[in-house]
């Protein structure tokens, strides 16, 4: 169903919670990279479990420490084989000492070019402890994305967050044309404060993050679609679902 809406060559598939799968357009001469947010694949109840063996990624980017985030990092790592792995410095240098290779550690209001992607680290307001066994590490603060691809398109990953005015600005100068919002509630924004997002980021497309994976998130797209009022359009992934 959410075939052929972007019409511009770039794929999403979402791999159920917070991962997704982005490849931009392939031109011949560029694109076709293949970028993986918040690994979260072999552990998430949500994703199919056809697509739990990751290969050949360009990118790897993580939002925060979260389990259900980056509790499949290292897994993911080995088998995809990402060029570059991108998060925080802090939780960088804990991949690093779980033998993750590549680590292009940054923070929060930078941007860096990585396999000629732009990667913008944002706020995100929340929490980003790394569960270790019993241990859980400081993973320095939580961030979105905003990815500028090749041909122009710009996708804004929220990570987990509450709605915060500043995302006006990210809006202002980043113009993203597709937002991945979580929606689930209880640990984010619900789908109410996602609406709000949504308008201020200037986002013409919203795919629904972060619902239906457990119980407790309890938001749903058919209320996203409520609160936005025709605003914007909410774009629903099934797991395992791709939309291009
Ligand atoms: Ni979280
Ligand atoms: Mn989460």
């Amino acid at each position: 169903m959410p075939a052929n809406v972007l019409g511009n060559g770039v794929t999403v598939q979402w791999y159920g919670h917070a991962c997704v799968l982005i490849t931009s357009a392939n031109t011949g001469t560029e694109g076709g990279k293949r970028i993986m947010i918040d690994p979260f694949v072999q552990s998430n109840p949500a994703c199919p479990k056809e697509l739990h063996d990751v290969r050949d990624l360009d990118l790897l980017l993580i939002t925060h420490g979260h389990g259900d985030h980056m509790g499949d990092a290292v897994t993911v790592c080995k088998s995809g084989k990402p060029k570059k792995v991108i998060a925080i410095h802090e939780i960088g240098e804990w991949l690093a000492t779980k033998g993750v290779e590549n680590v292009s550690g940054m923070n929060r209001g930078g941007t860096q070019e990585a396999e000629g992607i732009k990667v913008t680290q944002t706020l995100a307001i929340h929490s980003s402890g790394i569960g270790d066994g019993a241990d859980m590490y400081p993973g320095g603060e939580p961030s979105g994305y905003v990815l500028t691809l090749e041909n122009g398109f710009r996708i804004y990953h929220a990570g987990d967050t509450a709605l915060f005015g500043d995302m006006a600005l990210i809006g202002e100068l980043w113009t993203p044309d597709l937002a991945l919002l979580p929606i689930g509630d209880h640990y984010t924004m619900g789908p109410r404060e996602a609406a709000r997002a949504a308008q201020l980021l200037g986002a013409k497309w919203v795919v629904p993050i972060h619902w239906g994976t457990f119980p407790v998130l309890t938001g749903t797209p058919q209320q996203l679609r409520a609160a936005a009022g025709g605003k914007f359009e909410v774009l629903e992934l099934k797991p395992g679902e791709t939309l291009s």
